[in-house]
């Protein structure tokens, strides 16, 4: 592609497929049409005082959770799903794991736990009086039994995928699916830390690579994706990486602005990802 059109790309202020604004998440979401999403993908702030956030009390920060969760189910399509993802909060050394704090908050809606998946990964904090944190958890809620999940284009391959069974009807036969395995509820993605491919100035980005197997299994072409804590914008690329609509919204007008800016060049074919299933490296791996 010439400069001059990579130029005109990143330019841009609009995309056909993407609503993307830097306000308060409440007030975005108000002006969405009931039911209009099929997916609600997010990382909320922890209340641990990272820049992005004030530290308050549990209970007001209990209270903006559950005004947010409300809206979310509002806009959730009746076969759509939310997708919460959360770590601990931390109060002088003591940890609250925020999954089953919030739990509550979706039952209350009738909200149905479909799995409380895993994400493990290998950076962090190196803790002194308690084991270092390698995981968080992402609570997969739906509205009703009938909800979408595609299996095969989340696939993974199998361990042994040349396997056959060795005795009834199917002796001979392949045991396994060509298309590959279940990826199972415990996902192990690299974090972005410094020298991910995908790092910007955000302290707490997703892996684009994890909000793709949700996108991927849980909606459609053509559906609408929201995430109400957009950050830089990873939910809205996995998104319109795979032909579905965008919409989402931060406070910080710096993060709207990279994530506009990584937009542009996904659409420009310039923005570097990490593919979705890439082994993790492994040093002694023979
Ligand atoms: C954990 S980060 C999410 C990062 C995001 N997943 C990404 O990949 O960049 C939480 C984000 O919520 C934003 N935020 C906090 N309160 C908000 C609110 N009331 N409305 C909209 N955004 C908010 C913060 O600015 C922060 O970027």
């Amino acid at each position: 592609m010439s400069d001059s059109n990579i130029n005109r790309i990143t330019r841009l202020k609009r995309d056909a497929n993407a609503e993307i604004s830097c306000e308060d998440n409440l007030k975005f979401m108000r002006r969405l049409p009931d039911e209009s999403m099929n997916l609600i993908v997010t990382s909320p702030p922890y209340n641990i005082g990272k820049p992005y956030e004030k530290r308050t009390s549990q209970d007001k920060y209990l209270e903006d959770q559950s005004a947010c969760i409300a809206e979310a189910v509002r806009l959730l399509a009746h076969n759509g799903s939310i997708c919460w993802q959360v770590g601990n909060h931390v109060d002088n050394g003591q940890i609250f794991p925020l999954d089953i704090i919030l739990y509550p908050l979706f039952r209350n809606h009738g909200l149905q736990l479909r799995n409380r998946i895993v994400w493990t990964f290998g950076h962090g904090l190196h803790c002194q009086r308690r084991f270092s944190g390698r995981h968080e958890t992402i609570l997969w809620l739906t509205k009703s039994d009938d909800y979408t999940f595609n299996l095969d284009p989340i696939r993974v391959p199998s361990k042994y995928p040349n396997k056959k069974h060795f005795k009834g009807p199917n002796k001979g036969e392949l045991s396994s699916n060509p298309l590959g395995k279940n990826p199972s509820d415990v996902w192990d993605i690299p974090n972005v830390k410094s020298n991910h491919v995908e790092k910007t100035d955000h302290p707490c980005q997703f892996p684009i690579g994890l909000v793709e197997r949700l996108v991927l299994a849980l909606t459609n072409e053509g559906e609408s994706v929201l995430d109400p804590y957009l950050g830089v914008g990873s939910s809205a690329i996995a998104a319109l990486k795979h032909n579905r609509n965008a919409y989402g919204c931060d406070l910080n007008k710096d993060y709207i602005d990279i994530a506009w800016e990584r937009i542009h060049q996904l659409r420009a074919g310039t923005l570097r990802t990490r593919p979705m299933n890439k082994p993790v490296y492994d040093p002694e791996a023979k």
